[in-house]
């Protein structure tokens, strides 16, 4: 379909480039596929910069697959608090006790035995076994949709299942069979370094003379992506209650959907964003009738967009003081060992300042 001189130059500069231009990322030292996995989980979604301490930590705390297997969800979850998609950390501990108690500790030896653990899609079971077993499959990821569109003027749309089997086949012919890795990893960091979505700097890239998009002008209209996320507005209002001893009332999230496992605080979910009397009418007459309230405070200075995803989360926090003992309340110390989702850590944190 592409001409074979146009593939075979396309592989050779790539990976001169990567030689000249890589960065000096702790998992590219390993071929351990425990860390390979760990670092690859964190990366989804996440920049390098984020995920780097992260996986530093992680690394440090449980250094081998049955370490992550026998520690608490709720310190995996704790350790990765910040990293948000959090399924993502819940996964990675049910697949940590998965290879440790039923595989001996030893992860499965190719791409499709690594697709069937939990947590584990086509892009983590390609990078694993290319890094670790320099097995070669291409790994798939939204850089390579965007450097092959680019070069080879590949119109596709990209949220189609049906692109992502003419993009794998294509990284496929392109990849080196004697060093697949090499080739997964430089088609990465030139989409992360040099091929990056908005205004790159074609003047200076190793492809000006061949890549189709630069010649066409068509850069920035590629890759093709029609599906656009359809973004739901939720209004949080968190109560912050304080008892006569000081101490708060927190809850964990036991639903489905977001932060689930994660910790909060009672939290009333309104249709839009709510003013003072609403809360407070809220507040007295149904969620806390049972305590006598002295005083609610609007910590409007913390109010907050909080946006995932799929959804923008416009977050109001109101503080209520009360005239009783909370049953089972959490002093101000013990409050911050909890995982919480990073919006209310971070109102957490700020609280002794402010409010
Ligand atoms: N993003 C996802 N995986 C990566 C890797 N192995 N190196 C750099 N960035 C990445």
């Amino acid at each position: 379909m592409y001409s074979k001189y146009f593939t075979m130059d396309f592989s050779n500069i790539l990976i001169k480039w990567y030689l000249q231009n890589k960065r000096d990322l702790p998992w590219r030292k390993t071929t351990n596929p425990y860390l390979i996995w760990l670092s690859e989980i964190m990366l989804q979604q996440t920049r390098v910069a984020q995920g780097t301490p992260y996986f530093f930590s992680f690394s440090e705390e449980f250094p081998t697959v049955f370490d992550l297997a026998n520690a608490d969800e709720e310190q995996v979850l704790k350790l990765w608090q910040g990293l948000g998609y959090y399924s993502r950390a819940r996964n990675l501990h049910k697949t940590a006790q998965y290879v440790a108690n039923e595989l001996n500790g030893i992860f499965p030896p190719s791409y499709t035995e690594l697709l069937k653990l939990k947590g584990v899609g086509e892009y983590t079971a390609a990078a694993i076994a290319s890094f670790s077993y320099n097995e070669p499959v291409p790994v798939v990821d939204g850089n390579v949709f965007r450097v092959l569109s680019r070069y080879f003027d590949i119109e596709s749309d990209i949220t189609l299942p049906a692109t992502k089997k003419e993009f794998t086949e294509l990284a496929r012919q392109l990849m080196p069979k004697d060093d697949p890795a090499i080739f997964n990893q430089a088609i990465m960091e030139f989409g992360a370094l040099q091929c990056v979505p908005k205004s790159p700097n074609c003047s200076v890239c190793v492809f000006s003379n061949s890549c189709a998009a630069l010649q066409k002008k068509k850069v920035d209209v590629l890759p093709v992506k029609t599906k656009k996320v359809k973004v739901t507005n939720r209004f949080f209002n968190y109560l912050i209650l304080e008892d006569v001893l000081g101490n708060t009332l927190i809850q964990k999230r036991t639903a489905k959907g977001i932060w689930h496992n994660l910790y909060e605080f009672p939290l009333l979910e309104a249709q839009e964003i709510v003013d003072f009397d609403f809360v407070s009418k809220t507040v007295q007459n149904d969620i806390f009738s049972n305590y006598t309230i002295l005083g609610i405070e609007d910590c409007s200075h913390a109010t907050v967009i909080h946006k995932l995803s799929h959804q923008h989360l416009h977050i109001q926090f109101w503080k209520i003081k009360i005239n009783e003992i909370i049953e089972n309340g959490v002093d101000s110390v013990s409050l911050e060992t909890f995982p919480f989702p990073i919006v209310i850590y971070n109102f957490i944190k700020k609280q002794e300042i402010n409010c």
